[in-house]
């Protein structure tokens, strides 16, 4: 008889176990839904169904490593045994694998994760273990507070007061369970783009992914800078695209104007504010002519995020900025557009533009847009007065980081630019911005005992 060499085979060990002996881990950093929530009679729905999904326990301590939500329902739908995989883990590994199996789905409390973050680096254990990247595992250790006893305000009280901690890096990693929440609530999948999207390779040298604004980023950037204190804000978009800031400003209670091109993206937002019981201001014109719609010196905050040049082609529209036929004409309707929306700044307020600098097709060298957006509000005289980097999650960037740097010694672009600007007297700054409003803004978003970032749920 011939014998198969190449075989080669998964094995689990699997044992029925009473639900009554399973204990749960109690470093699970997953959220679970409420008992009879939506959430939670779905899966009892389906569990009632079929159970094809093993609960994961430790024989070290009879812990579960997966299924602590299944584990919940099951019991409470009145299953008294279950078969399990079993596994045997120290204790370090088991925390490993315990988010490694809940990285795909649910909502992470943002704390005991970052704590978890803390055990696996202590233990020098690697991060893929947890399914995270070493990026990603760096990213969430330096959240936690500085060890030493020093001068330097902790990490964590940063967070309470201002949302996440205001380095001027972001990482979009450590908001992505908000930023999920707040794309269910927006639902804009940049449906009126999806045509104008460049090709995968091109559009992933500037970006690492599909150049939706990040509604998270809106609301951070508005809390920081488009509050100030006694004032139902107005803000202003000049390239409004799609529909996060318009949303997340609105939700917030501010009055939103967004001027865009493309009347098929203003009808979208509207539509998506609407459904939300929202309103905003979508005009459809060219940000050019933003002076006909908005007076001088009216809003209290600016907020845009232009074309990135020829990055992406919105549409065949000759006064689409993306088509402008040189790098030098985009920036000169950058700078009617940017330029007169800055005028409709009222004094003492804040304006912030989200750009990233992009390479010429031709040459790949980079056109320096970054410093040309800081030179049009400079010589509208706003301050140039926050350089903050918005450092996107890598996911695929190690694949392109490979190609790029082997093929033509290019680094991977995994960040954008946030330029904060400034109109106005500097000494009004901490009158007119107190950072009592930041604390009650985030106070008034969440439920009492959650985190801003934790939270399971957004209020206005
Ligand atoms: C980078 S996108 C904006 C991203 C946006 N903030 C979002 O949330 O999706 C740039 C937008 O500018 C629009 N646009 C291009 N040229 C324009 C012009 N001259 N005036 C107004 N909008 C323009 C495009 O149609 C596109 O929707």
């Amino acid at each position: 008889m011939e014998t198969k060499t190449d075989e080669r085979t998964a094995v689990i060990e699997v044992r029925r176990l009473a639900l009554a002996d399973i204990k749960p881990h109690p470093k699970n950093p997953r959220k679970h839904p409420e008992e009879n929530s939506a959430a939670w009679l779905v899966l009892k729905k389906s569990l009632e169904r079929d159970y094809f999904d093993p609960l994961v326990v430790n024989r070290r301590n009879g812990m579960l490593v997966s299924g602590h939500l299944r584990h919940k329902i099951l019991l409470a739908s009145g299953f008294t045994h279950a078969d399990v995989s079993l596994v045997d883990y120290d204790e370090a590994t088991h925390v490993a694998r315990l988010i490694a199996a809940n990285s795909l789905i649910g909502e992470f409390d943002d704390a005991t994760l970052t704590a978890l973050a803390a055990e696996l680096n202590a233990a020098s254990l690697s991060a893929s273990l947890a399914g995270w990247t070493e990026d990603e595992l760096a990213a969430l250790v330096d959240g936690l507070p500085p060890a030493a006893d020093g001068e330097e305000k902790p990490v964590r009280d940063l967070k309470e007061k201002f949302g996440v901690a205001p380095f001027s890096i972001l990482r979009v990693f450590q908001w992505l369970g908000r930023k999920k929440l707040w794309n269910t609530l927006i639902g804009d999948g940049g449906e009126t783009r999806a045509g104008c999207l460049p090709k995968e390779g091109q559009f992933q040298m500037a970006l690492p992914a599909v150049s939706l604004l990040d509604p998270v980023l809106c609301e951070l950037m508005l809390l920081w800078f488009g509050m100030p204190h006694g004032v139902k804000p107005r803000c202003l978009d000049p390239f409004a695209g799609g529909a996060a800031f318009g949303f997340v400003s609105a939700f917030k209670g501010c009055e939103f104007t967004g001027v865009e091109l493309r009347q098929e993206q203003c009808d979208l937002n509207g539509q998506r504010l609407a459904a939300a019981g929202l309103s905003g201001r979508y005009i459809c014109d060219d940000g050019c002519n933003v002076l006909r719609h908005v007076a001088p010196e009216s809003q209290d905050f600016l907020f845009s995020c232009p074309p990135y040049y020829n990055l992406e082609k919105y549409s065949n529209l000759p006064n689409d900025a993306s088509n402008a036929p040189t790098f030098e004409e985009f920036i000169v309707v950058l700078d009617k557009a940017l330029g007169d929306a800055a005028l409709t700044l009222k004094e003492n307020r804040f304006a912030v533009v989200v750009v990233s600098n992009v390479r010429d097709k031709k040459t790949g060298g980079y056109h320096d847009l970054a410093g040309a957006v800081v030179k049009i509000f400079q010589r509208r005289g706003l301050l140039f007065y926050n350089d903050l980097i918005l450092a996107d999650c890598l996911s695929s960037a190690s694949r392109r980081a490979y190609q790029y740097m082997s093929n033509s010694r290019k680094v991977a672009r995994v960040h954008q630019n946030v330029l904060v600007f400034y109109k106005g007297d500097v000494k009004k700054i901490a009158e007119l911005f107190p950072v009592a409003d930041i604390e009650e803004t985030l106070t008034a978003c969440v439920p009492e005992n959650e985190t801003w970032l934790g939270t399971g749920e957004l209020h206005a």
